[in-house]
């Protein structure tokens, strides 16, 4: 049986992970930088890289052990190739490829977003292409229509931030630190979310589209004016959200053409009103609503090792000389 070591380091997370042809998670590891980054309130490039570099080589050899796997017995060597902080994702590209060639395994170089998009299969043995997938981090925000590996055609993007970086950005607001998003849904809990009149940018326009600076600004300017409670301004914020992904996903889905499901991905399908939202309009759709397990919408290296197995039993594999890729469109 198929057997993929994946990598992950583009961003605050490192981590390894062994999955194999069964869907099956042999081990995994991984290490967030969390409290590094958090007296900057967001990723400092720099500190994430360092970190990649000293963790990751124990968190392979952890992942091996707690297996029980010896290098030689993977199939092959994923590892992400980008988009993400160049450093970061140097560290963990440069490893697997010397992995692979110690080993003479092949290496196959993912792309980040191709793991969030696919991993919702390795936890759901029946999703089938295509499906729809609305991809929320803190650094992407998009609606894809999955055809098959390797197969996305991008339907909408964001102009400016991603939905998860408009959490983050309200939490530096509400001073409720670093990563932002659950301590913005979890104030929100409290708040009424009608108090504070925000803007829902986009909504109504032909293309569906997302941006969310104008939102954060009014977030600011919010908080500002001094007239307004912490636990509103959090529950309108999200209020606000969850009627601009509701709007734009409505379009994009009429547009898509068949799907079998709406599946979900990223950090932000962590937030439970947001999930709940995406059911309804499933329901509405007619279509089932997929939502892998939190631990699979935020980064891992499980994702990583899928997304490659699914390349590898189609024969793909990457040379050697690959190189890193800062950007990286699917
Ligand atoms: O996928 P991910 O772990 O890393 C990226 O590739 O970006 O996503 C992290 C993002 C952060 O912006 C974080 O604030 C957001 O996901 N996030 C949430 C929640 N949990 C994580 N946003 C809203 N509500 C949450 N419960
Ligand atoms: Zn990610």
């Amino acid at each position: 049986m198929t057997l993929i070591l994946g990598l992950e380091s583009s961003c605050d997370e490192t981590a390894a992970a062994l999955v194999d042809g069964k869907r099956r998670i042999l081990a995994q590891h991984i290490a967030s930088q969390e409290k590094e980054h958090a007296p900057y309130g967001g990723v400092v490039p720099e500190i994430a890289a360092r970190a990649h570099a000293e963790r990751l080589t124990p968190l392979i050899e952890a992942t091996l052990t707690d297996a029980g796997i010896a290098l030689e017995q993977v199939d092959a060597i994923a590892a992400t190739a980008g988009p993400g902080l160049i450093g970061g994702v140097m560290v963990g590209l440069v490893t697997g490829k010397a992995l692979a060639m110690a080993t003479g395994k092949p290496l196959i170089a993912v792309n980040h977003l191709e793991g969030h998009a696919l991993s919702p299969r390795l936890a759901a043995e029946n999703l089938t292409f295509p499906y729809g997938l609305l991809l929320v981090s803190g650094g992407h925000c998009q609606i894809l229509r999955v055809e098959g590996v390797g197969r996305y055609q991008r339907l909408a993007t964001t102009i400016d931030d991603a939905l998860g970086e408009a959490f983050d950005k309200t939490a530096k607001i509400l001073g409720l630190g670093y990563p932002g998003g659950p301590a913005v849904e979890k104030l929100a809990r409290d708040g009424n979310p009608k108090a504070v009149p925000l803007p829902r940018p986009l909504l109504g326009s032909k293309e569906p589209h997302f941006s969310f600076a104008g939102l954060k600004s009014a977030v600011l300017r919010a908080f500002e004016s001094g007239q307004y409670r912490t636990t509103d301004i959090a529950a309108s914020f999200q209020q606000a959200a969850i009627d601009c992904i509701a709007d734009r996903l409505r379009l994009a889905l009429d547009r898509m053409g068949p799907i079998t499901a709406l599946v979900v991905a990223g950090g932000v399908a962590a937030n439970s009103p947001i999930r709940s939202a995406l059911e309804r309009i499933a329901e509405q759709h007619t279509i089932s609503f997929v939502a892998p397990p939190l631990s699979l919408c935020t980064d891992n290296a499980a994702m990583i090792a899928w997304a490659g197995l699914e390349h590898f039993e189609l024969g793909h594999n990457d040379p050697l000389e690959i190189a890193a890729r800062p950007r990286w469109p699917l």
